[in-house]
């Protein structure tokens, strides 16, 4: 298949047709060795960019498809390896029940319209998340692209929907005890449960600054930027500049 041209996905995107981007340099300012293998990104602020223009909440949603889209072709040439995406919490039940009913309508869409634009990208979807509660519609459509995507050996995408940290270390503890009991229980082993690598560079938008249960195991020692702009607003650009600060840290992991 011929590689998707980034074009028709939204004005201004170039990916698959040229590397640099119109607006700015290619990423680059951060040495290969210096750029984080995990991010994950908490995709928050879309109820208040609908807000700010006198839209419905679900439009915020809408708008932050090609944000998504953006952020993965960003990552891509970055030289990311994974990125986790937080979609949805388990939290996030606590929403009115039309909001609920729009967001796994939505994600159902978004899936089936991107997977195979992702799939030409080489790369590999994976969910992260509780099936109880979750839509069978929107496992199934989970299910199905990560089953096309199984053998793609670019960035690993973590889509995370009904996903919450504590109830992934639940499961994770669960997991190794089935199989060794509590003896088996260490650091080693649930990291091994769990769904990710430790998350290098954790990214919020919206200016929020917390972690909202989102992968609270594998952040233990993750740079944490913040970032003002509104999800349905962030390019890649914004990633790089996450990057870019991230290239600035000491990470000491408790060394003097
Ligand atoms: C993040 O945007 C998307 C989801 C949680 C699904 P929000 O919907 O939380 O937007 P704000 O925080 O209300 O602006
Ligand atoms: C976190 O954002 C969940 C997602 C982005 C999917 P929220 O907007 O739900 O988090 P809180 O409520 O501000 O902590
Ligand atoms: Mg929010």
């Amino acid at each position: 298949m011929p590689p998707v041209s980034f074009r028709q996905v939204g004005a201004g995107s170039w990916y698959g047709q040229n590397m640099d981007h119109p607006q700015a340099p290619a990423p680059g300012a951060v040495p290969p060795g210096v750029v984080p293998r995990h991010v994950a990104v908490v995709m928050d602020g879309n109820g208040r960019w609908a807000k700010e223009r006198g839209l419905p909440r679900t439009e915020g949603h809408r708008a932050g498809e090609e944000a998504l889209v953006e952020v993965v072709a960003g990552a891509i040439e970055a030289g990311v390896e994974w990125l986790s995406v937080y979609a949805f919490s388990t939290e996030n039940w606590r929403r009115s029940p039309s909001e609920v009913r729009f967001l796994m309508g939505y994600s159902r869409r978004v899936l089936r319209a991107r997977r195979d634009l992702f799939h030409s990208w080489n790369v590999r979807v994976r969910w992260a998340g509780q099936a109880e509660r979750l839509w069978p519609s929107v496992i199934r459509e989970l299910r199905e692209a990560e089953q096309l995507t199984v053998n793609n050996t670019g960035l690993q995408l973590v889509l995370c929907v009904n996903y919450g940290g504590r109830a992934e270390i639940i499961s994770a503890a669960k997991s190794v005890m089935e199989q060794g009991g509590a003896a088996a229980l260490s650091e080693a082993s649930l990291s091994q449960a769990m769904s990710t690598p430790d998350v290098d560079l954790f990214w919020r938008t919206s200016g929020e600054a917390r972690l909202s249960n989102f992968l609270i195991w594998e952040a233990a020692y993750a740079e944490l930027v913040f970032t003002d702009k509104l999800w349905p607003d962030v390019t890649r650009q914004d990633l790089w500049s996450a990057i870019d600060q991230y290239g600035t840290r000491e990470r000491r992991y408790g060394r003097a």
